[in-house]
């Protein structure tokens, strides 16, 4: 695993200690390098139950608001075993950052070390990107 890959691991698990997850009690924490940059997030719950938001939205909330729209690779960290794969939501949404889903490498991982690895493409085949809209810009 490259350096920069281990430092976007190193920021999800620093990210999911600061999850706000009362309610399910499964804290999650999600970076992504966009742009070069890394982003991190971390689910958002309320008492509300679907207004939650997860980490991985909130992440990539963070690198478009920053100005980084070019998805380049995505960690999530869980306490999970094995680790978590992103949820069906949060692929979508990562999918419309995604320049070349097939290059955006997903790592999930725990805090005891385990690591499971895709690409955007592998978890969300054929997904939909949108350019079947019209007037897409
Ligand atoms: N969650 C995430 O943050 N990311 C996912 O990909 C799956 C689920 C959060 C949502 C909720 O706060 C908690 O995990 C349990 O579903």
């Amino acid at each position: 695993m490259t350096a920069a890959r281990e430092d976007l691991v190193a920021r999800a698990i620093a990210a999911q200690h600061r999850a706000y997850a009362p309610y399910s009690r499964f804290s999650v924490g999600a970076a992504v390098l966009a742009g070069g940059e890394i982003f991190e997030g971390a689910n958002l719950e309320n008492a509300s139950f679907p207004l939650s938001v997860c980490a991985e939205r909130n992440a990539i909330a963070a690198a478009v608001l920053a100005g980084k729209r070019e998805l380049e690779a995505v960690a999530v960290c869980t306490s999970a075993s094995p680790p978590s794969a992103p949820c069906g939501a949060c692929r979508q949404v990562l999918l419309e950052f995604a320049p070349d889903p097939a290059a955006v490498t997903v790592t999930a991982v725990n805090p005891a070390g385990e690591r499971r690895t895709w690409t955007l493409a592998q978890l969300l085949p054929d997904g939909f990107n949108g350019r079947e809209l019209p007037d897409k810009p």
